[in-house]
């Protein structure tokens, strides 16, 4: 019987790079048994770090999203509802119809000249500094203001939001995250609230307090908090890790940010190996084995929790040579980063927009970005993947 893996062992080191631990656990096999940090609640999980399991777990309806299915994850629907990533269909089916109309590629598309000139806004801000902590001048204002902007979420509200949204995804103990959790409740039942009494004004979450199907269905206030919660927190502090985890990454990596400033031809590919390379969701999201199962080999029992490590699985040799070289120009297809199957990320195509938007910017206009000493600390946790201080200067 192979021994728990308890990742709270591995302390700061493995927040700093979990990339070793996660090889030496590929190199014994692709499933395992691991402890969460105390700060995720301590539970015992069975961990996917190969990639041909990890794809297929992604996609295995067997792999419950629904932890009150089980019992395994009671959910306080007054608190937040249910959504998209809690959910299995019919349910998921149903709610992902209702906003999927509002991120395909040509509604994303729309908001380009929009991304761009809040871009450029933040760094007429930031590159007369000369040098700046690029998370807060950037990295976070960036997406939050797309998102918030896209659900209508109002300016001033936005600084204590980006506060309560951190400590959901990266809690620094489970009672704060709970506070976390309850505070943001909180505040989108005023704001549906708001948006209900107002009449239309154009944003995602005035259009979905009015969306009603063709059958006369329409969002419970408490799918529409989850709705709202959902949105905004992967809206936010995915995007921000990725232009963080890009530029910390390309600075580390001189030859390769020469070969992008020589020709920005390359900047997609280069966002695609920044997505596999250090992807900022290290792991998706809790599944529940809603029958028992094998995965690799090992037995999982009804109930048990699985988690789908994509940093870990983006790293194995058996589907990339050399993994842990970052190579803009190496072949990314089938990462992970965005997960796989029914809950592929809706996202994407916006993520990919801001970041690209980004980089491209940020590179053309600070010809000579360098770090400005060593990044703030690691997030807690292991879902999310980022530093909370990346000092640059130019
Ligand atoms: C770099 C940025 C992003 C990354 C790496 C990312 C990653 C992911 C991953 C891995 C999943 C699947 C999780 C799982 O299966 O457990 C997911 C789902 C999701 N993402 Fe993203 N995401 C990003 C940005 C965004 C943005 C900008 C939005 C929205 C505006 C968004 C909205 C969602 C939603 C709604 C889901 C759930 C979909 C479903 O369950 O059907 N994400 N994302």
């Amino acid at each position: 019987m192979e021994r728990v893996t308890d990742l709270e062992e591995y302390g700061e080191a493995f927040r700093r790079d979990p990339h070793p631990l996660y090889a030496r656990l590929r190199e014994r096999g692709p499933v395992h048994r691991v402890r969460l940090p105390a700060s995720e609640g301590g539970q015992e999980v069975w961990l996917v770090v190969g990639y041909e399991e990890a794809r297929a777990a992604l996609a295995d309806t067997r792999l419950s999203k629904d932890g009150t299915k089980t019992g395994a994850m009671p959910l306080d629907e007054d608190l937040l509802g249910k959504n998209m990533l809690i959910t299995d269909p019919p349910q998921h089916t149903r709610l992902r119809a209702l906003v999927t109309r509002a991120f395909t590629m040509r509604r994303v598309a729309a908001l380009r000249p929009r991304i761009e000139r809040i871009t450029a806004g933040l760094l007429d801000d930031m590159l007369p500094r000369g040098r700046a902590d690029l998370m807060e001048s950037l990295a976070y204002p960036l997406p939050i203001t797309v998102i918030c902007e896209l659900l209508g979420v109002p300016e001033m509200d936005r600084a204590a939001f980006r506060k309560i949204s951190t400590e959901v995804v990266a809690p620094s103990s489970a009672e704060s995250e709970y506070d976390a959790t309850v505070r943001l409740s909180e505040y989108l039942t005023e704001l549906i609230e708001d948006k209900r009494c107002a009449g239309p004004t154009g944003d995602l979450l005035s259009d979905l307090v009015r969306t009603t199907t063709e059958d006369g269905d329409r969002l419970s206030p408490q799918e529409l908090r989850g709705m709202a919660f959902l949105l905004l927190i992967a809206g936010h502090e995915t995007t921000v890790n990725l232009i963080g985890n890009g530029v910390l990454t390309l600075l580390r990596h001189p030859d390769q940010l020469a070969a992008l400033r020589a020709d920005m031809s390359l900047l997609d590919g280069a966002v695609e190996e920044i997505l596999r390379y250090e992807g900022p969701v290290e792991n998706a999201t809790y599944r529940f084995a809603a029958e028992p199962l094998e995965i690799g080999g090992r037995a999982i029992a009804e109930g048990e929790w699985v988690i789908v490590g994509l940093s870990a699985a983006q790293r194995d040799t058996a589907r990339y040579a050399e993994p842990d070289r970052f190579d803009l120009r190496r072949d990314t297809r089938g990462h992970l980063a965005f997960g796989h199957g029914i809950h592929y990320c809706l996202g994407a195509p916006l993520a990919r927009l801001e970041a690209r938007t980004a980089l491209a910017a940020l590179l053309t206009r600070a010809p000579d970005l360098a770090l400005d000493g060593p990044p703030g600390p690691w997030l807690p946790g292991t879902l999310i993947r980022g530093v909370r201080t990346l000092p640059v200067r130019w």
